[in-house]
């Protein structure tokens, strides 16, 4: 774990990232799993809605019907992001876990930054402030053209949130801004196609996290 205040290496935090539908959830629990039955201590969070605050935030922000600004979504998002690392996520690397999260901090920063256009710099910072600093030891990207996320859906879903309802070029902006936050910080993600099956992805996820619990 990275962390501005802590110095000493304890457990791992590990998010998912990508499109709606780019198979997040799924391959969270088939890593958590794995992890599981080899021993180790595994907590599955999710942002928005974490924790029980989270849960009343994430029913706001999704299914809100009327207008929230675009600032105070960023907000809004950065509050269940603060509660979920103070209250679950940094008390759990702490206790020497492996934290598995669907979406983090860059999911502000594609959807908040380039989605809604806010400075994706500041909205970063936004979410810096809210969580001390802590950043992700592994970050899995899953890519995955926007239409292909829409058909999975389509498949699942009989209502769309307020962000799944956004248009085909609001989502566009979404995985550019994605793949360019990867290609800054190379160290930290793993981007897969999402597209790949759901085994090869798995097997590719697990051998990078195979790695890093060697370190
Ligand atoms: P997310 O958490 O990113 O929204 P999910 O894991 O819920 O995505 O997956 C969305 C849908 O796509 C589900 O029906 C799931 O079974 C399916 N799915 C997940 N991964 C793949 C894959 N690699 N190929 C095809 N379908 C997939
Ligand atoms: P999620 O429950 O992960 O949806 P899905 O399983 O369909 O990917 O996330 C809900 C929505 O919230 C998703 O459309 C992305 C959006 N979101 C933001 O806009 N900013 C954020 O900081 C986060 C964490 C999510």
């Amino acid at each position: 774990m990275v962390s501005e205040n802590q110095s000493v290496p304890t457990g791992l935090f590990i998010t998912l990232e990508g499109g709606d539908g780019s198979g997040k959830s799924t391959q969270a629990e088939l890593l958590s799993s794995w992890l599981t039955d080899a021993g180790y201590v595994v907590v599955r969070s999710r942002e928005p809605g974490g924790t029980d605050l989270g849960l009343e935030l994430r029913e706001i922000v999704l299914h809100r019907r009327g207008d929230i600004a675009p600032r105070a979504e960023a907000l809004l998002y950065a509050a269940d992001r603060a509660h979920n690392i103070a209250t679950k996520v940094r008390p759990a690397i702490e206790r020497g876990e492996i934290v598995i999260q669907d979406r983090y901090l860059d999911s502000s920063v594609a959807y908040q930054g380039a989605g809604r256009v806010l400075d994706g710099q500041e909205v970063r910072e936004i979410s810096l402030w809210a969580t001390e600093g802590l950043m992700p030891d592994l970050t899995i990207l899953l890519d995955l053209d926007e239409g292909v996320g829409r058909e999975r859906l389509d498949e699942a879903r009989t209502r769309y949130d307020r962000l799944e309802a956004e248009k085909h070029d609001f989502h566009a902006r979404v995985r550019a801004a994605y793949l360019a936050l990867a290609e800054a910080s190379p160290e930290r993600f793993l981007v897969l196609p999402a597209t790949d099956s759901i085994d090869s992805i798995a097997a590719s996820v697990r051998s990078r996290v195979e790695s890093l619990l060697r370190r």
